[in-house]
């Protein structure tokens, strides 16, 4: 098996990119990187810092911030984290105040730039899984495998309720599938870098596929590869 790909996983929201982008790093030993987990840190400081609020972001005033906002991984002992000024950002982003203006502060050119460049430095020595919505198409457009995940809406929907409610987070299915259709929209329309199929990415849909057998699939077209 050659070491040194690069694996673009890109897709709808919760159609369980991040499980199985994160277990097939694992399993070939690469490195992992949640481009999603990096825009949530970002809607995260927008609303800390007063720069958003419900769906609206002060655009203008994140941008002028934007330079202070310093964001990476860091390894402590065997685990690799995302820090954003210091701080841990994992426990504080899977909310749906941050979901509900992930989206919109998605859609800001300059946030982007400056993410595209950090993924794009992480990755550059390959020997790496990242899954997102542009990976594919803008972050690595040479990408050795680009996968592209989808599910239908009702099994996504009943995906992140149960990932919600494991996490003590008490949301009704209807908020979640209108979070995840409010996503979707604003993800595919917008006009930088919008979420779409790239044209040699190939179509895995997992409504029927749990996560190993989702896994298998993608393990079988690396092996391919590395052939
Ligand atoms: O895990 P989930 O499917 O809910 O979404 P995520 O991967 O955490 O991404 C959250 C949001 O970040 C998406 O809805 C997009 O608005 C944005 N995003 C993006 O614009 N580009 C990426 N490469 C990854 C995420």
């Amino acid at each position: 098996m050659r070491k040194n790909l690069t694996i673009a996983i890109d897709g709808h929201s919760a159609c369980g990119k991040s499980t199985v982008a994160k277990l097939l790093a694992k399993e070939l030993d690469y490195i992992y990187i949640d481009s999603g987990a990096m825009y949530r840190a970002i809607a995260f400081f927008a609303l800390d810092r007063d720069l958003a609020e419900g769906r609206t972001v002060d655009r203008e005033g994140l941008v002028e911030e934007l330079e202070k906002i310093d964001i990476g991984y860091k390894r402590i002992g065997e685990s690799v984290s995302l820090y954003m000024n210091g701080i841990e950002v994992e426990p504080l982003i899977r909310n749906m105040r941050v979901s509900q203006v992930v989206s919109p502060v998605s859609t800001i050119p300059e946030v982007r730039e400056k993410l595209v460049e950090i993924q794009r430095a992480i990755g550059k020595e390959g020997g790496v899984v990242m899954d997102g919505r542009d990976i594919g198409t803008v972050v690595f457009p040479h990408a050795d495998l680009k996968i592209f995940l989808t599910a239908s809406i009702e099994e996504r929907g009943r995906r992140r309720w149960a990932e919600l409610q494991q996490r003590g987070v008490e949301l009704s299915m209807d908020e979640v599938i209108n979070n995840l259709l409010e996503r979707d929209l604003i993800d595919s329309q917008r006009e930088v870098s919008p979420l779409m199929q790239a044209e040699d990415a190939l179509l895995i849909d997992n409504s029927n596929l749990d996560v190993q057998q989702t896994l298998n699939r993608i393990l079988a077209l690396v092996e391919k590869l590395g052939s």
